[in-house]
């Protein structure tokens, strides 16, 4: 029987072996989505501590609760290991490592190339392998497969392979994996058709598209959209201070209009794992064409430059209060990169904080998900909101805009509030002291 056949029988029936490497943000849900509509699946990750928590029922990711980890568990269909052997039982191999940044700010693939070393080793002939991580064009064709080919087996003879770009939105209550249509892209349309079939038992909608580079930049397309928008909108933010004109009532209004119009909103910076990184992907790989992409390049420096802006703003409302930086009291309001995650990624609340730290700013936080922060030789435990420790403050920021936080304390409290999310009015809490963005 045709590898094609065989794998294809095996997904219908449910009776695929599925290992997802790397137990991360993406490939967590993953292998608990498989694992939910009766697929046995192994989670494979190099990380010991993670192992050990997942093995003892416990979460390391908001999404997911510890008891939905302990009930998989007893399903005896979830196996959760750092024993890379799993791969060469399995039918299909997720991969969804980390693809972050060098120093240098260049892409940093590594981890696909380890993991498609470690793969290559104990790849066997009738195999479907799917890469995630988001990456530039060309990272499936040019340094996944060829890693495969040393084992000496024959891609659409012996094995499959695709490239399937992850869309989750941590956080969002939603859009969780199996509502967010995927995309995938195989070598043909046997690959293609492979991995449609394989993602369909868990998603709702599959598109598939003509080859791996063309899923590779759709998801560098969706993110550099995001990042040229809100690169757009945090520049109009700066210019509509300067008008003296309240941006977020200019986006309120401005998307009324049924058509042509999409709001996106500013606030202290971006972050996390996607928006920061995916255009220093896409314009390396451009430029490896010699090609300028001058707008996302643009973008992300307008973008780079928002704490730098914030850390003005707040110069400014502590002059009006004749106060100077150093030895200002400033809380921060949220440190993650966006609302309710745990995920300190490239937050740009990092870049605020380092900033008033040079300006020897005497700085406190409260974030409900991060009990303690290690950053820039600064450890701090999060503190308690309290009326108190509000009213001691001459500037509360809030950066990130959990929702499980009481804003009519600060409100009430705090003597300047700086909302660089505009939690207040949708909170449809009015005070003197909130300063908007
Ligand atoms: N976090 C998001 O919201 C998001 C959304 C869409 C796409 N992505 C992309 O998905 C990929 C994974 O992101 P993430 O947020 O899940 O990262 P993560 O760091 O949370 O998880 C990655 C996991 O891979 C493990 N790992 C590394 N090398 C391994 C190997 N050789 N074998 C097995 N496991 C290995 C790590 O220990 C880690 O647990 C990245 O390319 C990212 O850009 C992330």
């Amino acid at each position: 029987m045709s590898v094609y056949i065989d794998l294809k029988q095996k997904i219908k029936k449910k009776k695929a072996i599925i290992t997802v490497m790397g137990l991360g943000y993406v490939g967590l849900p993953i292998a608990l989505e498989f694992c939910k509509k009766g697929f046995s699946v192994n989670g494979l990750d190099t990380n010991l501590r993670r192992i050990r928590k997942l093995r003892k029922g416990m979460s390391y990711i908001n999404d997911i609760s510890d008891s939905e980890i302990s009930g998989i568990l007893k399903t005896k269909r979830f196996k959760v290991t750092a024993d890379p052997k799993v791969l060469n039982v399995s039918d299909a191999v997720i991969m969804c490592v980390p693809t972050p940044l060098r120093k240098i700010k260049e892409p940093d693939i590594s981890y696909v190339v380890r993991a498609s070393k470690v793969l290559s080793r104990y790849l066997r002939h009738g195999q479907i392998v799917v890469l995630e991580s988001t990456t530039y064009p060309g990272t499936t064709r040019d340094i996944m497969l060829p890693e495969l080919r040393k084992s000496g087996l024959e891609m659409d003879k012996d094995f499959y392979l695709a490239f399937s770009p992850e869309r989750i939105d941590p956080g969002n209550p939603k859009y969780s994996f199996v509502n967010i249509p995927k995309v995938i892209g195989g070598f043909n349309k046997r690959g293609t058709e492979l991995g449609r079939l394989l993602y369909s038992s868990v998603i709702r909608k599959v598109v598939g598209v003509s080859n791996p580079e063309v899923a590779e930049v759709t998801k560098l397309l969706e993110n550099t959209f995001r990042i040229v928008n809100i690169g757009l909108i945090n520049e109009f933010a700066h210019l509509c201070h300067k008008l003296k004109i309240d941006v977020w009532e200019v986006i309120k209004a401005a998307k009324t209009k049924p058509f042509g119009f999409m709001p996106f909103y500013p606030g202290p910076g971006i972050g996390g794992h996607c928006i920061p990184a995916d255009p220093v992907y896409l314009s390396w790989k451009a430029r490896k064409v010699g090609f300028e992409t001058r707008m996302v390049d643009l973008a992300a420096k307008v973008n780079r430059g928002v704490p730098a802006h914030i850390v003005e703003r707040v110069g400014d409302m502590l002059k009006e209060k004749k106060i100077k930086f150093a030895g200002a009291k400033i809380l921060l309001m949220g440190v993650t990169y966006k609302k309710d995650v745990n995920d300190l990624r490239e937050s740009p609340a990092l870049d605020i904080i380092e900033a008033l730290k040079k300006k020897k700013v005497k700085l406190s936080y409260h974030d409900p998900f991060i009990p303690y922060l290690d950053v820039h030789g600064i450890k701090a435990r999060s503190r308690k909101i309290t009326p108190a420790l509000l009213k001691k403050q001459d500037l509360v920021i809030v950066v990130t805009d959990h929702s499980d936080i009481d804003y009519s304390v600060i409100a009430k409290n705090a003597k300047v509030v700086f909302d660089t999310r505009d939690i207040f009015e949708k909170k449809k809490i009015k005070s003197e002291n909130i300063v908007k963005l």
